[in-house]
């Protein structure tokens, strides 16, 4: 069949197509399928906040809500059918229909708007708990806070079952963004893609996470479950391309300090994931592998009596001999070993303490105090400023992804010595990697950095030709002209960056600083229009509009 096909190029083209087709018409994988023989692991997992992770917004309840650092007035409505959110600024105001909501409610839950096909996250959260509405995670000290953050892919990675980008935007995404009907997260993402079972229903047709080897066992949450300071996707790679069965480094690494892997730090609490806190527990490191997630949740059944179920799991390894030596009391063993940890506001905190430890009645005492806690720091100690990847990525990328992680780190902590290093590698590791935009993006954003415009300038123009219809490199590379003062080579390519992308809010603003400069009131007027134009709700862009009036 193969080959005879192979030797008719039409008749190959038809069966491709009608594969196609049939991919596109069938949505992503209908679980009442899978409920036909699995009833109570589907309604088991719809039961979970997991399987919620991702929804329409609502029923939340209406509410006001004063952001006095900015001086905004946030009002929330919600008609039915829609929830709006008002925002309100110096005399003026804008109203947005929320899009989506993210979070089940668990904690927090936060808002997605739709501008054009781009998704931006609303500066407001609603915490369940509290019954309050409040500022999302990183919006608390805003100046002037509007709904522009953009969403990236992989915060949808992380959130919803399938997310459909639109390639080489950063947050521009299909018609509707998600595949198949379930928005939130679905059994594919740990099962993988479910096809040959279907077609024959048995045991190894299917992925099951328990009968991995551990690191593809534990790359199965850790998608989602294992944070850090850098996710480094391998070259030509996007987060949706991780199947369960494969460990994570076969498309993307997570570097952590250094300081943070040691379980004598006294610090490492809150700020990291819930694999990194299990991996520092003796409970991990002496069991040669044997515990992971999967030991003590089950993703289909909340644990209904907390208390029996985990003493269960503990007992699973420990047995009942210890209870003859082990203090009194001695029945709720997660009350005193894993303990409530004190909380921020966010949406990623850990709750829970996964490193299984004895702590004194007091530390006890402090998790149970839910007042909002500062953040720990975590680069103090021994390793602190250092990166390494939570697991080795393959030989051939090791050297490029720990150069991009030091980049991006060492950017965003301001550290010297970080951006130096990862310079360092990353040349060291060109001519391997001659035509990867990561590398030649990062290069050139450390020589713009260090001043060497020119320079940055020809590695972002090498990046253009690689990627000809990317938008943010375009903008990279009017940064760079702009900074080795050609103005005009700047100006075409941010004409280039809003062609490829309109709903590009930096490229407007760096438009219209060079017009301004320049002292071209023509210009920056017209500017501001598109700019307007682009995002007619966004305060800035209104009132940017309404003081340029003549
Ligand atoms: C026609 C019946 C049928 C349907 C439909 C079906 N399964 Fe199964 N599944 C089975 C049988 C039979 C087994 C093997 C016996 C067992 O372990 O219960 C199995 C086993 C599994 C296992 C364990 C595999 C292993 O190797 O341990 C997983 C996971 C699974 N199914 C997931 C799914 C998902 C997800 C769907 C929906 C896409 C689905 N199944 C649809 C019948 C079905
Ligand atoms: C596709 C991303 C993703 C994967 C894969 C994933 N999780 Fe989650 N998980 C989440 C998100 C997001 C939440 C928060 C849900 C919410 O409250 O909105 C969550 C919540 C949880 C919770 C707390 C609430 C609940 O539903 O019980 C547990 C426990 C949990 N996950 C365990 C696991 C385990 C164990 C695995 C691996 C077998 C896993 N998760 C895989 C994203 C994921
Ligand atoms: C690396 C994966 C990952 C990324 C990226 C990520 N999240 Fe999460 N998020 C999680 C997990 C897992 C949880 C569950 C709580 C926990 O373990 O920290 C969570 C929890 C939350 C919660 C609280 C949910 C609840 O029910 O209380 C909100 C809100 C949230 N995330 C929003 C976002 C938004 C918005 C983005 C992107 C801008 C984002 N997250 C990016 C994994 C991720
Ligand atoms: C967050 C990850 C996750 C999601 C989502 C998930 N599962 Fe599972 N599933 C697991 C893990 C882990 C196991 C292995 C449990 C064990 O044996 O410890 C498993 C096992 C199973 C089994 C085998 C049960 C057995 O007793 O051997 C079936 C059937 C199954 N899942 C069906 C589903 C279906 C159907 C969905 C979607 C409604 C789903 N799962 C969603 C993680 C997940
Ligand atoms: C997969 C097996 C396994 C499971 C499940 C497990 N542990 Fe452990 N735990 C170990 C091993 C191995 C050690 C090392 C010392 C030993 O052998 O007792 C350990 C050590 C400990 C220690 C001593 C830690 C220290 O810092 O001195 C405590 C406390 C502990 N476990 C509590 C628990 C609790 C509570 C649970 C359930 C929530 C649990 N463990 C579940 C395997 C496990
Ligand atoms: C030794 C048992 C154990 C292991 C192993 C374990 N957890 Fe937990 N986890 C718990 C307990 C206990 C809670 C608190 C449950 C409660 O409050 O009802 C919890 C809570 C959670 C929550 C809810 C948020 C929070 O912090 O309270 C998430 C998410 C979670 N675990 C994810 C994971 C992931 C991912 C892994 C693997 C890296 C994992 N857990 C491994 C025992 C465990
Ligand atoms: C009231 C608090 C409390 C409860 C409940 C509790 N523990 Fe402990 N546990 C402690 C303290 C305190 C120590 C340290 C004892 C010492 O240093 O002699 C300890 C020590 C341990 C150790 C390490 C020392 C040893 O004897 O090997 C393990 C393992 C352990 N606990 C497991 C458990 C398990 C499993 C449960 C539930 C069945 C549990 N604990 C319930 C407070 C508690």
């Amino acid at each position: 069949m193969r080959t005879c096909a192979a030797a008719k190029p039409n008749l190959n083209l038809a069966v491709l197509t009608a594969a196609v087709l049939a991919l596109v018409s069938l949505p992503a994988f209908p679980v009442e399928r899978c409920a036909q023989c699995h009833p109570s692991e589907v309604a088991g997992f719809r039961a979970t906040p997991m399987a919620h992770s991702v929804s329409l917004p609502g029923p939340e309840p209406a509410g006001k809500f004063f952001h006095s650092i900015s001086q905004t007035e946030f009002s929330i409505k919600d008609h039915g059918s829609t929830l709006d959110q008002q925002i309100t600024r110096g005399g003026l105001s804008a109203s947005y229909p929320m899009a989506y909501a993210v979070g089940s409610g668990a904690h927090a839950i936060s808002y997605l708007i739709d501008v054009s096909g781009h998704l931006f996250q609303s500066p407001l959260c609603y915490y369940p708990r509290r019954r309050q509405w409040g500022m999302a995670p990183g919006y608390e000290n805003s100046p002037a806070p509007d709904f522009y953050r953009p969403i990236v892919p992989h915060c949808l990675f992380c959130h919803a079952g399938r997310v459909l980008p639109v390639a080489e935007t950063v947050n521009g995404y299909q018609n509707p963004p998600f595949a198949g009907e379930h928005i939130g997260i679905t059994c594919e993402r740990c099962h993988g893609p479910a096809e040959a079972h279907l077609r024959h229903p048995a045991p190894g047709s299917i992925v099951n996470p328990a009968k991995l080897p551990p690191p593809a066992r534990d790359s199965v949450c850790g998608q989602c479950h294992l944070s850090g300071e850098a996710f480094i996707l391998n070259p030509g790679k996007k987060f949706s391309d991780f199947r369960p069965s494969e460990a994570l480094e076969a498309v993307f690494s997570v570097y952590v300090y250094k300081s943070s892997r040691d379980p004598k730090h006294p610090e490492a609490l809150t700020v990291i994931s819930q694999s990194q806190q299990l991996a520092l527990s003796e409970c991990a490191r002496m069991s040669g592998g044997k515990l992971w997630c999967g030991t003590c949740h089950n993703p289909h059944h909340l644990a209904v009596h907390p208390e029996a179920y985990y003493r269960a799991r503990c007992l699973s390894c420990h047995g009942a001999e210890l209870l003859k030596t082990h203090p009194k009391p001695d029945k709720n063993c997660i009350d005193c070993h894993m303990p409530r940890l004190p909380v921020t506001n966010g949406g990623h905190t850990i709750f829970t303490d996964h490193r299984i430890a004895i702590y004194t009645p007091q530390q006890i005492a402090a998790g149970k105090n839910f007042a909002a806690a500062p953040a720990p720091q975590l680069n103090k100690g021994p390793g602190a400023g250092q990166l390494v990847p939570w697991r080795e990525p393959p030989h051939e990328f090791s050297q490029r992804n720990l150069g991009l992680a030091d980049v991006e780190v060492g950017e965003r902590v301001k550290s010297l010595a970080m951006i130096q290093r990862g310079y360092r590698l990353l040349v060291r590791c060109l001519p391997r990697f001659p035509n990867d935009p990561a590398v030649l993006t990062a290069l050139g954003q450390v020589l713009l950095g260090s001043h060497h415009d020119s320079s940055a300038e020809a590695m972002f123009e090498r990046v253009i030709q690689v990627q000809p219809d990317n938008a943010s490199n375009y903008l990279h590379a009017a940064l760079a002209s702009k900074a080795a003062g050609d103005d005009a080579k700047a100006i075409d390519d941010l004409n280039r960056a809003l062609e490829l992308d309109p709903i590009m809010r930096q490229s407007y603003l760096e438009l219209a600083r060079i017009y301004e400069e320049e002292g071209n009131a023509a210009m920056l007027r017209q500017t501001d229009e598109r700019y307007a134009a682009a995002f007619p709700k966004m305060l800035d862009a209104r009132r940017q509009l309404g003081l340029k009036r003549p």
